[in-house]
Parts: structure tokens; sequence; C-alpha cells
């Protein structure tokens, strides 16, 4: 039976690790980079409208936060559904063609794309979402009820379906590692976990619940969004919804 210490998660950690010889004697990977924004030229693109900003109680946030997992079968306004997005990937600020956003990214190099499986919504038809940041609008990806296979791709959780919309966040991980090398990947993580933490309490916030989900069939949910899982993949969800 391997140990954690033949693991490949223990050989990554422990092969990626910074030291003071290291970092100044050590080559780094070679890896090309890509374009900064995903865009899909033939989507429709649906605008939002502006986010609701209520005004919370950080600490009574962090204190209420907890993973609802159970919602009613009241549908989201779209509105809710743009705060949501402002609170996870936002731009607040452009410094030297950088679009810097709600939640921190290494190097400003955003390698995390946003995908909505809209189950139940106001205003907004089932279907797979893109979020262009750059416009701040959705695009369409695919038009229908996308619930029951979200949640047989994530092992059967059921929340993917009855949640009126799951957030699913993808990687494009030559974004981060081009300037990072093999190191970038933990930054990818780290990137999407303050994303999510973005949300579920910007959920507490708006009187929703959320869970965040890292149980799922990578290929099958990739294969879902049309992803090819190695220039782009899946790496983390969460359902949000009104609690029950
Ligand atoms: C990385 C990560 C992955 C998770 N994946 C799942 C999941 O797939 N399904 C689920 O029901 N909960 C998932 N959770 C939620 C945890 O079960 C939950 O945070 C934990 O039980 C503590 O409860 P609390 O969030 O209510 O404080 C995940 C949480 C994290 C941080």
């Amino acid at each position: 039976m391997p140990d954690y210490r033949d693991s490949p998660g223990f050989l990554y950690l422990d092969g990626t690790k910074h030291s003071r010889e290291g970092l100044l004697g050590k080559k780094k990977e070679d890896i090309s980079g890509v374009e900064p924004f995903k865009v899909y030229p033939e989507a429709k693109k649906i605008p939002l409208p502006r986010p609701v900003l209520p005004t919370a109680d950080i600490w009574q946030c962090l204190k209420d936060r907890r993973s609802v997992r159970r919602y009613s079968t009241r549908p989201m306004p779209l509105e809710v559904i743009s705060s949501l997005l402002w609170a996870t990937q936002g731009v607040t600020a452009s410094l030297g063609g950088y679009l810097l956003r709600t939640a921190p990214s290494a190097g400003a190099l955003y390698p995390i794309e946003t995908y909505l499986c809209v189950n139940n919504c106001l205003s907004l038809g089932p279907g797979l979402y893109h979020l262009e940041v750059a416009s701040g609008m959705l695009e369409l990806l695919r038009d229908g009820d996308f619930g029951s296979e979200l949640t047989s791709a994530s092992l059967g959780q059921s929340m993917c379906q009855k949640a009126p919309v799951v957030f699913v966040w993808s990687a494009i991980p030559r974004r981060t590692m081009a300037k990072y090398g093999a190191r970038g990947m933990r930054y990818i993580f780290m990137d999407v976990a303050h994303i999510c933490e973005n949300l579920l309490l910007a959920s507490v916030a708006l009187g929703l619940g959320a869970c965040p989900i890292g149980a799922f069939f990578d290929d099958e949910v990739n294969d879902l969004l049309g992803l090819d899982g190695i220039e782009e993949s899946v790496i983390y969800m969460a359902s949000v919804g009104f609690p029950k």
C-alpha cells in the first residue's frame, strides 16, 4: 500500500518547495502562456443587472457560514446571481492591463474560469453559462436542464440538481504556470479557494446557503462543459440557493 511519502500529492508538494538555494539556482520549467481571458465569441451574451450589495457585518457572516445542502424551490433572481458573480470575480480596479478582482490571484494572472449550471432562476433559462469577465456578461453555452447530469458527475450529490444554481470553476494552468513553473499549480488551488470563500460569505450576506463541492468525476464535468481536461479542467464547484 503506497504511503503518504510515495503519493503523487506528497511528491508534488516536496518537488515544488522553494528553498533559498533552489530559488537562485534551479531552472524553472519552460511553459508557454495563453490568453488571459476566455471568450466564447459565438455564444449568446446575457448582460447582468447591477449587483445588489447589501450591508452586512463580516464577523456575523463568518460566524453564520455553514455548508448548506438543502434548498427551497424558490428561484434565484438574476440580480442575486449578478451579486454572487461580482463577489467571486467582480472587476474592482484596472492596473497596467490587469483587471483586478474581488478575489486575489497570484501574480494577478487569474487562471480560474467561472461557469454556472442554472437550474431554477428568474429571467435566466436553465442551461450552462460562462462568465465573460471583461464585459461582465454571461455567455450561454448550452440551453437545457443539466442538473441531473451534474449530479451524476458529482457522485450523486443531488444538490447539483436541487440548487437553483451551481458554480463550476475550471483552471487554465498555463496562465499561472508560464510564470511560476510547476509551483504555480499550488497557486491555482489557492486562487480558487479564495473565490469560493467569497461566494460562501456573500451567500450568507444575501440570506442564501451554499456548499463547496470537491467530489466529482472530473472528466464527466469537463465533458458537460466541453473542456478538454488538459489545457482547461474543472477543479471546484459550489451549489447555492435559499435554505430550506
Ligand atoms: C475542498 C472542499 C471540498 C468539499 N467537498 C464537498 C462535497 O463534495 N460535498 C459536500 O457535501 N461537502 C463538501 N465540502 C464541505 C465540507 O464537508 C464542510 O465544509 C465541512 O463538513 C465543515 O462544515 P461547514 O462547512 O458547515 O463548517 C467540501 C469542503 C471543502 C473545503
